[in-house]
């Protein structure tokens, strides 16, 4: 093992016969967000709190900031920042109590904790809330306070675990900025769960996708993205389906076709945007006039559905809009994938349509086939 700032092995953890984790291997870099993305009861909070020393694993190793998790526990916990999911705080305290509470526990001399604590809330946007008990904050102050304790003794590991859950869509921008904020100017190494694909895309640099205590997946989000396929371009055919033929074999070329409806054509488009306006021209120089094109990228719901077999839980409201598009990928995608819905387009006839949607399911099923 080297210096990484967070690196598990074998990492298990059961309850009675109940394996919670299982069989976890991390290796987060210094400076990088890492994303722990996971439905409800996935493991992630298990894993979290073994790795910061409040759970002793069942089996396997974690070392954190170059500390054993279990030998040099202490040297761990001073190392590290924690924001737990379910952390109890006694609502009558206000959050300059707890700011200094936390200081003497963390050995932090009063001085220096009551300008750290200032300087911390003022970030945090909670200097006018400073003196109110934590009871009357809403859960997106709440949020914030918690980061501002784990912070306060400048940690050099910090692990949230999802520190965005039940906030409305302004707080979560706001403490996604906060995240990215401190690792960016300050160099933190952050470790954080979620269960919003949202999230996970625009924080992390890399993901592990955990369901049922294993890591299912484990990269680049854009890589992940970039294994399920390529991105699909739907065309809506000015003069309808009659064009479908010369269509198809002008943009054979570009990638597999894909299932569609009638009057669309759709092709896995390898290269992505950038050729869109190449498709444009050979359609035109075999005179079919598009009507109109859309590009859907895969999604980390795609990732998550083509590791799993299954969509992640309640995907489909936590996405903002940016991310409207994986749900109509999702229905097409779930065509080659799934029950063989995707004959639906071969029904435009016995010509290439049929061809099509027989060769794009066949693709399709074949990656699965391959990666199972
Ligand atoms: N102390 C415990 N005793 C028994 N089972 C537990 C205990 N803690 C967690 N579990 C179980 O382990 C599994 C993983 O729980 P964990 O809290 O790690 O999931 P999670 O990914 O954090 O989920 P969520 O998104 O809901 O927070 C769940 O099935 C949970 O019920
Ligand atoms: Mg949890």
């Amino acid at each position: 093992m080297g210096d990484l700032p967070i690196e598990a092995s074998g990492l298990v953890r059961r309850f009675g016969d109940f394996v919670a984790v299982d069989r976890v291997d991390l290796a987060v870099r210094s400076g990088e967000v890492f994303g722990f993305l996971g439905p409800n009861g996935a493991g992630k909070s298990t894993t979290v709190r073994m790795l910061t020393t409040l759970l002793t694993p069942t089996e396997g190793t974690a070392r954190v900031a170059g500390y054993d998790v279990v030998r040099e526990a202490s040297k761990v916990r001073r190392a590290i920042g924690v924001a737990l999911q379910d952390a109890a705080i006694d609502p009558l305290m206000t959050g300059n109590e707890l700011l200094r509470l936390q200081a003497a526990l963390q050995g932090i001399p009063r001085s220096a904790a009551a300008r750290r604590g200032a300087e911390l809330l003022e970030r945090v946007g909670l200097t006018a809330a400073g003196d109110k008990r934590v009871g009357a904050y809403s859960g997106g102050m709440r949020r914030r306070l918690d980061l501002a304790l784990a912070l306060l003794h400048e940690p050099r590991v910090l692990f949230l675990d999802e520190p965005t859950t039940g906030l409305d869509p302004s707080s979560r921008l706001n403490l996604w900025e906060e995240v990215r904020y401190l690792n960016s100017e300050l160099g933190t190494t952050v470790l954080l769960t979620t269960q919003y694909l949202e999230e996970a895309d625009q924080l992390a640099e890399r993901i592990a996708i955990i369901d049922g205590g294993r890591i299912v997946r484990e990269g680049r989000s854009g890589d992940l993205k970039a294994e399920v396929g390529s991105p699909t371009l739907r065309i809506e055919l000015a003069d309808g389906d009659g064009v479908a033929a010369q269509a198809e074999a002008a943009l054979a070329p570009f990638g597999e076709a894909r299932p569609c409806e009638a009057g669309f054509v759709a092709v896995g488009l390898s290269g992505g945007a950038a050729r869109m306006a190449e498709v444009v021209r050979a359609l035109d120089e075999v005179g079919v006039t598009v009507a109109g094109m859309e590009l859907h990228n895969p999604t980390l719901d795609d990732v998550f559905a083509d590791a799993t077999g299954r969509r992640l839980e309640g995907a489909a409201e936590d996405t903002g809009p940016d991310e409207a598009g994986p749900g109509t990928m999702g229905s097409d995608g779930s065509d080659g994938r799934g029950s063989g819905a995707g004959a639906g387009p071969g029904g435009d006839g016995a010509g290439p349509g049929a061809g099509v949607g027989g060769s794009a399911a066949a693709v399709s099923a074949g990656r699965r086939r391959g990666r199972r």
